[in-house]
């Protein structure tokens, strides 16, 4: 099996039964805020997009790139199809020109002739864009483990299913705007993001620990950021809580704990396995003349890119033009009258500052209205031509838009709320449907385990890792570290999010 790779979580892997190409991502996403790195321009994309089998994992623009895929992906290649709740990935495909289709059921092994393959598929409201997927594909040969920046609850399956695992690749670095964009104090800044940038790479060497592969391709990370404006936020000038460490950080970490299966594939390399046989790797490129001086090579980088940039600024929405008040109103009220579990869930209104105009969304009285003179936990400032721009082009997702590019300000008093994400991810009838229904459901919790005398219920509060696994308790808190959420044992109380407490009783 070839694996070549297509830079962050995109990959060209040719098997003896036919070649698949997985998240191909070149343009830039997010408001033109995120770029595949290191640059992956100078790849042949039509020879790499003439495939017989294509897989998205999910909607995140830095995985779905709709030009690269309209322009050089093979329309009669056979998509994999993630077993996904709302079908808005087969719906872009299917505008993109893709007809082929092939619906995997979630966690459950299929064939097409010489290659079996599994997608895990992953549905919560937290999981990308509702829906989020890892891939097994076992050529007889090698079986290799595509996943990307997925974070599946349970692997048993895995081994169940393929045996060992010969090939692993997974994210290991930051994806997210926490906590850069936040009004905080310094101080605290540097805390949170020295906490993230190590809590990420704890997670994914659990992973790795876990899946036990013979070999592992860290992946799906980090983005760089070309635009002045965000080039603070590349971790370029050694500041340890810069959350997005690249993939040199994050294979001396591994070997500094004993795993030494790590490969380095920047866009080019390839590497040919056969099953768990020590591969062989080849760059394209120099990889010291990118990783020896990485901020020389950022900023040539982004001179490149100036003029794509500056396209990309062209064509969004003037800042300027009439209230925002009327067309919010009109998008978010009637979602939220459908939003029992998430406005409760949010408890209060939300400010959003656009430029000269303020609206609250009160998720209480389940309305859109412009602010008066009143406090509200949670705020966002947003440069109004963004929202215009989600606004014209019918954007129903403001986490896969606006939130990822990191051109927001945000403040909150107290924690996380996921509920408040979930509804600018879902802003459409069928999505906050499916999202509040998933709040609304019980879930299993009561079975127990004993972790450092303490016991504690089995599945995490949030969404449901095994605590066994992921569970770590220093003091009195315990970190799930699938996510990072921390409960207050003694309480119970959730750390990081509203609600969502943990059962625990310490043990004599
Ligand atoms: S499952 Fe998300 S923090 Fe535990």
């Amino acid at each position: 099996m070839q694996v070549t790779s297509v830079g962050h979580a995109g990959f060209h892997i040719q098997t003896k039964a036919g070649s698949v190409l997985c998240d191909p991502w070149v343009n830039p996403a997010y408001f033109a805020s995120w770029f595949p790195f290191p640059d992956n321009t100078q790849l042949d994309w039509d020879a790499l997009g003439a495939c017989d089998y294509l897989y998205v994992s999910h909607l995140h623009r830095d995985h779905f790139d709709a030009e690269n895929l309209r322009r050089h992906v093979n329309k009669d290649a056979t998509v994999l199809l993630p077993d996904f709740p709302v079908d808005d990935l087969r719906k872009e495909f299917e505008e993109l020109g893709f007809h082929n289709f092939l619906e995997t059921t979630d966690s459950v092994k299929t064939s097409v002739p010489g290659l079996d393959l599994m997608i895990i598929a992953l549905r919560s409201p937290a999981d990308g864009p509702i829906g989020d997927s890892a891939l097994v594909l076992d050529d007889g040969e090698t079986v290799l483990f595509n996943m990307n920046d997925a974070r599946p609850v349970d692997l048993d399956m895995v081994h169940t299913e393929f045996g060992d695992v010969d090939v692993h690749m997974l994210q290991f670095s930051g994806a997210i705007w926490y906590p850069m964009v936040y009004d905080l104090p310094e101080r605290a800044k540097v805390a949170f993001g020295t906490q993230k940038r190590q809590r990420q790479m704890d997670r994914c060497r659990r992973y790795i620990e876990q899946v036990g592969a013979h070999h592992v391709i860290p992946s799906a990370g980090p983005p760089v950021f070309l635009d002045d404006d965000l080039r603070y936020l590349n971790d370029d000038h050694g500041n340890p809580a810069n959350i997005f460490p690249d993939q040199t950080v994050f294979l001396e970490q591994m070997r500094e704990h004993g795993q030494h299966q790590g490969i380095l594939m920047i866009p080019g390399s390839t590497a040919e396995f056969a099953g768990a046989a020590e591969p062989t790797v080849k760059h394209a490129e120099d990889v010291d003349a990118i990783f020896a001086d990485k901020a020389a090579y950022i900023e040539a980088f982004a001179q490149r890119q100036r003029p794509v940039i500056a396209a990309a600024k062209a064509s969004w929405a003037p800042a300027e033009g009439e209230p925002l008040l009327g067309p919010l109103k009109e998008l978010f009220e009637p979602l939220l009258v459908q939003a029992d579990a998430i406005c409760a869930g949010i408890g209060g209104p939300v400010v959003l500052e656009l430029g000269a105009e303020s609206v609250v969304i009160d998720f209480p009285a389940r309305e859109v209205r412009a602010l008066t003179d009143e406090k509200a936990r949670y705020g966002f400032a947003i440069p109004p031509e963004l929202v215009r721009t989600v606004l014209r082009d019918g954007i129903t997702d403001w986490v896969n838009s606006i939130f990822l590019s990191t051109r927001f300000r945000a403040w909150r008093v107290g924690g996380y709320n996921e509920f408040l994400y979930t509804f600018f991810k879902c802003l459409t009838p069928e999505r906050i449907n499916y999202a509040d229904g998933w709040f609304s459901e019980q879930h299993d919790d009561s079975a127990d385990i004993v972790l450092d005398g303490w016991q504690v219920q089995k599945r995490c509060p949030h969404l449901k890792a095994d605590l066994s696994r992921f569970g770590v308790i220093e003091g009195n808190t315990l970190t799930c570290q699938l996510h990072g959420w921390e409960f207050d044992l003694p309480s119970g109380r959730c750390l990081t999010s509203r609600g969502h407490e943990l059962r625990a009783t310490k043990l004599a």
